[in-house]
């Protein structure tokens, strides 16, 4: 049964849950998914289910087909003598021989490289390439190599140079993940995400509110691949904001009915499904947007009619600097009755069973590691919600099991929490 790697975001944790949560919906395709530093590996009976999987997740940034993996003691023993050693192995100089074209190859370092500098890790890629150009050379086949951009700190080959030099149609991308530790993987590079699709939805779309705040539709998918079961076909955001998950949600297949309580919000959305709709007109009549307070859902749609609940309500106000114990209190007075009350009338409104994926923030604090977080853990469950841990298979916990997505300096990250009503 072949192996395939997923190369998880920059958010590996909430990455590696979204592939849980589609799995099921796929029949358990994917068998004994088992998880690398920024990988999950796994295998699969069905080549075309993989892919289908690939194309639904927002956090999953490549889909590679592992074709060799070598044992070996640690950093000291990776050189590009082994590396050039383990594509001969698997034979993949035969397949850049037999190319129509000129053979054309790239380099993609995956995996724990904390160990090393960027620096190094680029020498090594780059000797690599060098050792495989002079081995096809001797056998009288010429070709070029695509290397990641040495000014860059990342290892890997961007989606544009992968698409550019059309290394999937007519060469190969060869990717190597390393754990770190002793086990070392070659793999060949299937699909890459869909990242300009992703980028127009996010930049290109007619209106954004930087100022309410915008969820990049990556996560607006990650978000729904959480929620979704079997079951699920009309998702609900009461916090619709510029409509990211509605959209989203509809691209996945889905009713999608937002609220807010901003007219300027309601009518971005209009206009952002409109932009939608003219791009793909068979999401017509998916998206419907409402003025209305997530706090009186409960008058503005019938009980119990979606099945499931994605949203990100109100952050609190900006925020550039962690914030002292006082300001951390003054938001979270502000923030935690909002949700709760929100959080009740959104049980009323979706079907019993239903899955409910919410964000609240969590600040960064003055002279602190530790995040500032919201106390509603006891409000969610007398409210009669089970909160669900992804890594266990969804099941009901007692602990905090949340995934965080953030940046690099963000002072707000976002906490997602996995409810069932
Ligand atoms: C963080 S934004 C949502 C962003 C949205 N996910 C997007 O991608 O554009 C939160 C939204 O909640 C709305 N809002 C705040 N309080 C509300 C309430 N009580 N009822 C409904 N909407 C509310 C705000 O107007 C704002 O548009």
């Amino acid at each position: 049964m072949p192996t395939y790697l997923f190369q998880l975001g920059h958010c590996p944790d909430l990455s590696h849950a979204e592939i849980l949560g589609v799995n099921p919906r796929f029949g358990g395709a994917l068998h004994s998914p088992q998880r690398l530093p920024n990988a999950v590996i796994c295998k699969t009976d069905s080549e075309e289910t993989i892919h289908h999987i690939f194309n639904e997740l927002g956090g999953a940034i490549r889909l590679c087909e592992v074709i060799h993996t070598l044992k070996i003691e640690g950093w000291n023993s990776v050189s590009s003598d082994i590396l050039v050693e383990s594509i001969l192995a698997a034979k993949l100089d035969s397949i850049l021989m037999s190319s129509e074209h000129r053979a054309i190859f790239g380099l993609t370092f995956l995996g724990d490289s904390s160990a090393q500098s960027p620096r190094k890790l680029h020498n090594l890629l780059h000797e690599t390439a060098v050792g495989l150009k002079n081995h096809l050379r001797e056998k009288e086949c010429s070709c070029r190599f695509v290397l990641p951009d040495p000014n860059e700190k990342r290892v890997e080959l961007s989606g544009a140079q992968v698409d550019k030099n059309n290394l999937l149609e007519k060469g190969l991308e060869i990717v190597f993940h390393f754990d770190g530790q002793q086990t070392l993987i070659l793999g060949l590079t299937k699909r890459i995400q869909a990242y300009e699709e992703f980028s127009q939805r996010d930049y290109g779309r007619p209106q954004r509110d930087a100022r309410s705040g915008m969820l990049p539709p990556k996560l607006a998918r990650m978000m729904i691949n959480l929620a979704r079961t079997d079951e699920t076909k009309t998702i609900l955001d009461p916090f619709c904001g510029s409509g990211g998950i509605l959209m989203e949600a509809s691209l996945a297949g889905l009713g999608a009915t937002g609220f807010d309580n901003s007219e300027k919000a309601v009518n971005d959305s209009l206009e952002n499904r409109k932009w939608l709709e003219n791009r793909f007109p068979d999401l017509h009549n998916k998206i419907r947007v409402f003025h209305g307070d997530a706090c009186s859902l409960h008058s503005l749609c019938e009980p119990l009619y979606f099945d499931a609940c994605v949203t990100e309500p109100y952050l609190g106000p900006p925020v550039t600097q962690p914030l002292n114990e006082t300001q951390f209190e003054k938001i979270s007075h502000q923030l935690e009755p909002l949700y709760i009350r929100a959080l009740g009338e959104i049980r009323a409104a979706i079907k019993p069973g239903g899955r409910v994926v919410f964000i609240t923030p969590r600040f960064r604090l003055q002279d602190s590691t530790q995040t500032g977080v919201l106390s509603i853990l006891r409000e969610i469950k007398l409210l009669g919600y089970t909160i669900l841990d992804p890594f266990a298979e969804f099941q009901s916990t007692d602990r905090r099991a949340t995934l965080i997505y953030e940046r690099p300096k963000q002072v707000v990250l976002r906490e997602i929490f996995v409810l069932k009503s």
